[in-house]
């Protein structure tokens, strides 16, 4: 991959994670791309400019009030040079001035004045993530076509533990590349399903599983990095829409079956990402069972219909790539699937203790009729690429290159 004469003008904000970024502009210069950095006030308490300096080989700039910074590369035509603006770390100050439209400073200046799309990569606190005026920014920021890029789950600088990571540089970067792309799937539809299903024992229990979504989600920002018009039947996760995907909310297995039917119908590609429940219980209580000390609780479970096999039925039908979560060998249940169900593609991941569900991380197999190829063990945002570039390599084999 190439940013060749690339122009990308990053924005440094005042957080602990702006020291990753000097990561990024030197993976981007690795890249060929052309970067330039302007900082504000508060980043320079992390981070020098000398150092963005020494990194991008361009002036670093942080005041709007620079003369010689203005005389050399005004405002305005540094907002007109950026062909993507990213801002990483975004502070939760900035995202708010972003919001109300603020030019107090460069950086806010800079993105009022650019055309080009605007990419910001939070990073806070969990609890300042979560605070709803932070929630509210970043609403009125993506409406406004702003991407928001993250943040991730994890352990924080300030011995917390939860969402608020900034993305890391490589994904920052390959969400850079990606969006210089190709976009093979400029103009297909593609349909993804993602989560588990939850089968109603009665008004409060249910029948669940552990799958969180990430690695569907995940799924459906790629296709849509990849030009496609998505649709993401979900059920019941905790995550944010991809933004410009279409998200319809699901909570069973028949719920889902019906959702995906009805967005294939048009789609091109259906993607069934989806831990869907094989079992419902054959009646719903309509009131909470109670126990019975003593004596044993036996439910009946009936058969949930299988989405994907029911579109494979199909006379005409979208490509088809399964999901095969197995705890032991994975090849043998994948290419059995695929057979079985008439799928054109099935992405194999191992289940086991501590992998593919619940976790940022994940590695897949990928079977096809008469191939396949192992994906890598890395984030699921990456994998996520990875499988959509093969996929959509396979679906144009067979489908011809024009929409
Ligand atoms: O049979 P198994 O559940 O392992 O198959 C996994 C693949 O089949 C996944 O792509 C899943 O979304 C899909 N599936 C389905 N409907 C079901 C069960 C699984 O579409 N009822």
């Amino acid at each position: 991959m190439s940013l060749h004469q690339r122009r990308i003008l990053i924005g440094v904000t005042g957080g602990i994670a702006a020291y990753k970024i000097c990561e990024l502009v030197r993976r981007l210069r690795d890249l060929q791309a052309e970067v330039r950095v302007v900082m504000t006030e508060g980043a320079t308490h992390f981070v020098t400019p000398t150092t963005f300096q020494a990194l991008s080989g361009q002036p670093v700039r942080v005041s709007l009030w620079d003369e010689q910074g203005e005389a050399a590369m005004g405002h305005i035509e540094l907002a007109r040079w950026a062909e993507r603006v990213l801002i990483a770390p975004a502070s939760a100050d900035t995202l708010a001035r972003l919001a109300h439209g603020h030019a107090d400073d460069l950086l806010t200046t800079v993105v009022l004045a650019t055309a080009a799309p605007v990419y910001v990569a939070p990073a806070m606190n969990q609890q300042m993530w979560a605070h709803l005026a932070v929630q509210a920014n970043i609403g009125t920021l993506r409406v406004r076509g702003v991407e928001v890029l993250g943040p991730a789950d994890g352990d924080q600088a300030c011995g917390d533990i939860g969402s608020g990571r900034m993305l890391e540089p490589h994904e920052l970067r390959d969400i850079l590349v990606a969006s210089f792309g190709e976009q093979p799937l400029r103009g297909r539809r593609v349909v993804v399903s993602a989560g588990p299903t939850y089968e109603d024992i009665d008004p409060v229990r249910f029948i669940g599983n552990r799958s969180s979504g990430r690695m569907g989600f995940a799924v459906a920002a790629a296709a849509r990095d990849a030009g496609a018009d998505v649709t993401l039947v979900a059920g019941p996760v905790a995550m944010t829409t991809p933004t410009g995907v279409r998200r319809v909310d699901v909570r069973s297995a028949r719920q889902m079956h019906d959702a995906v039917l009805d967005a294939a119908d048009s789609a091109d590609i259906y993607i069934g990402a989806a831990a869907v429940g094989d079992y419902r219980p054959a009646e719903l209580a309509g009131h909470k069972l109670k126990k019975t000390a003593g004596s044993p609780l036996r439910l009946e479970l009936t058969e949930n219909p299988d989405i994907i096999a029911a579109l494979a039925a199909r006379p005409v039908h979208p490509f088809l790539v399964g999901f095969a979560a197995e705890t032991r060998d994975v090849a043998g249940y994948a290419q059995d699937k695929l057979r079985r169900k008439g799928l054109d593609m099935i992405a194999a991941n191992d289940v086991g203790a501590g992998k593919g569900f619940e976790v940022a991380d994940n590695a897949l197999h990928l079977y096809w009729r008469d191939g396949d190829i192992a994906l890598a063990r890395t984030a699921k945002t990456e994998l996520a690429r990875h499988l959509i570039a093969h996929v959509a390599r396979h679906f144009l084999a067979g489908h011809g290159s024009t929409p």
